[in-house]
């Protein structure tokens, strides 16, 4: 998958978005190890600690459908600057990615750059 395609994906997912109390709505889109692609959004709660960030949302959704390996993923949001995964969603991101698995930060106008997910969270923690 083109690394716009999967932009566009996320950037369109965006509007689903359910982020009452922020106002800031993102979009995420992981292809799998298969090459299924999963959307996700965040989902936020009137308890702040119980949202979940978009990137979260579609790792869950792909290994719910039984996927287990992330190669790559692309997130959207509508600020004028990139969105880059938070702490948490980078750790969640690490158990199902690998040394190839990239990250898609991309503007709301479509700019996007690309991260390997290793140099967003060097010396990640695993239980192996
Ligand atoms: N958020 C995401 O969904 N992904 C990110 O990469 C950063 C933050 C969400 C969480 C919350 O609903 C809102 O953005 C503001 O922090």
């Amino acid at each position: 998958m083109k690394y716009e395609e999967l932009v566009k994906i996320a950037s369109e997912e965006k509007h689903k978005a359910y982020a009452p109390y922020s106002g800031f709505k993102v979009g995420a889109a992981v292809v799998t190890g298969t090459g299924n692609v999963y959307t996700g959004v965040n989902i936020e709660n009137a308890s702040y600690g119980a949202t979940n960030c978009a990137e979260r949302t579609a790792v869950f959704k792909a290994v719910s459908n039984g996927e287990r390996k992330i190669d790559l993923v692309a997130i959207s949001s509508e600020s004028d600057d990139y969105i880059f995964p938070c702490g948490i969603c980078r750790q969640v991101l690490a158990e199902f990615g690998h040394k190839d698995t990239k990250i898609i930060c991309s503007k709301n106008n479509g700019d996007f750059i690309v991260f390997k997910l290793e140099d967003l969270l060097p010396h990640a923690f695993y239980l192996k």
